[in-house]
This record gives structure tokens, sequence and C-alpha cells, in this order.
């Protein structure tokens, strides 16, 4: 699996949840991000550089594009390269929301990649009738995510979510926020503060590892659990700080400086 940086781990706590047996392999693409804020030709190249690394080195089974940018951009095209490969991608959860929302209004916080590619402008163009979708695509967060910039952080939630419009669950309110970036969910601190508990944040964790259980040709069998093995192409320090704050891992888990 890989992103662009740190942000998959919220997808990699998810499948270790699912697949506790099965051993990772996660790149985060550090010393190329962000990706939300590059062209296509630059998140296509990587992600097929990363992929047939991956291959060719770890013999993966199955990946997973822990990242919508990368997602939106690369995914068919990866699809047809490896005809073979179980392909998992992650997309803004724009139908979990939907079926969530009881004001008909929904937020949605994505990078500028993601929310102007034709994968997402189709998805929507299906959803728009039955809701009022209101997109805001959020320059600047992945990358002060990546870096742990609190404040920073703090300030662009706030900026961002004043943009999208009010939030709440009165009529007319905006009562569900999707997060289309992997890593919005470490911003759900401040999301929350801002925002309140009432409004529901929604990512796709979860679904994804169901899927990824679902398309599997084959499952790690017996007693040990999965190992985890973390690879940066940049500055490993912010993936072993997020693995340990966000997983819980400390020590054991050291990032590998990788070039690729
Ligand atoms: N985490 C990535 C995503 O889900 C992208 C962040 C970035 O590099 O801009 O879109």
């Amino acid at each position: 699996m890989f992103d662009s940086g740190i942000g998959g781990l919220s997808v990699l706590k998810a499948l270790r949840a699912e697949l506790p047996l099965e051993d990772f392999v996660y790149v985060a693409d550090s010393a190329y991000a962000p990706y939300g804020e590059r062209t296509d030709a630059h998140v296509i190249g990587r992600t097929r550089t990363i992929t047939a690394h991956l291959l060719a080195r770890y013999h993966i089974k199955a990946l997973v594009v822990a990242c919508n940018t990368a997602t939106a951009a690369a995914i068919e095209l990866l699809r047809q390269d490896h005809p073979k490969l179980a392909i998992i991608g992650v997309e803004p959860a724009l139908k979990p929301a939907l079926a969530h929302s009881q004001t008909r209004r929904i937020g949605v916080m994505a990078t500028r990649g993601t929310l102007q590619s034709v994968k997402f402008r189709t998805l929507l163009a299906t959803l728009a009738e039955q809701v009022d979708f209101v997109c805001q695509p959020c320059d600047g967060l992945a990358d002060a995510i990546e870096r742990q910039e609190t404040p920073r952080i703090k300030a662009l939630c706030e900026i961002y979510t004043t943009a999208i419009g009010q939030f709440g669950t009165q009529a007319g309110q905006i009562d569900s926020l999707v997060l289309g970036c992997t890593h919005y969910p470490f911003a759900s601190e401040q999301l929350t503060e801002l925002l309140g508990s009432g409004v529901k944040l929604i990512s796709n964790g979860e679904p994804v590892a169901r899927q990824t259980r679902r398309l599997l040709p084959s499952f790690a069998s017996g007693e040990r659990p999965g190992q985890c093995l973390l690879l940066s192409t940049g500055a490993s320090s912010s993936l072993e700080l997020a693995a340990q704050y966000w997983l819980g891992w400390y020590g054991g888990v050291t990032p590998v400086l990788t070039f690729i």
C-alpha cells in the first residue's frame, strides 16, 4: 500500500484490524508529496513507479492505493498495467454520507487534484440530485498534517469549514462532512472542536479494508500475527511519529528510508 505520506496510516489501521494475519508493506512517498496540488502526470508517474517496486521487491498479492488523489488520477491506468493484481482504491465516501445525512446537505473536504478529477466529478454527478454536496479544496492541509503543525492544522480547518458553510443538525445546515483525503482523519479532533460532535465526520478506512478482504486472492494462515514494514522516500521521522501516535506503535516498527 502507499500514500503520498502518513495519510494512508488511517487506512492501514483499519486493514490491520480486518486482516490481522496479513503482512503489509507501506510506502510513504514523502519526497514527492503532496500529491494533491501536483499534476496528474506526476501522480501517475509515482503511482506506477511505486507499484512496480512493490511487485518486484516484495511480490505483493494486492495493492491498496491508500490515497484519494492517486486513486482518482491513476487507478484505471494501474489496472490496465496489472490486470492480474488485486488493486483497491480509496475515494471520498459520498455514498455513506448520503446514507447518514438527515439535512441532505453534506460538506466534502479533499485535495484540489481529487475534486478536479473526472472520477470524482462522475461520482458526484450520479448523486448530486439527491443531496446538496458542498466541495472544498483544502490546499496545504495534508502538508500541515504531514508536518504535524498543529496551529496550522487548526487555522486551515477553520478557514475551510467556514468556507463550506453552516454546520449543524437543523434544516438547511450541513450535518455530515466527508474527509476525502486519507490525511484528514488525523485532523478529526480539530474538526470536531470546530463543528461540534453533532456533525458526523465520514472517512472510509473500514469499507476499504472490507473491500480488500473481498478481493484478496489468498489469505495468510496460522497463528503468527501479520508484520508491517514502513518505508518512506523522504524524511522518515514524521512517519515514525505518526505511527507511534496514531497506531500506538512504540518501538519495533522503525520506518526505513528507501529510494524508489
Ligand atoms: N492522502 C492523500 C489523499 O488521500 C493526498 C495528500 C496529498 O499528498 O496531497 O488524497
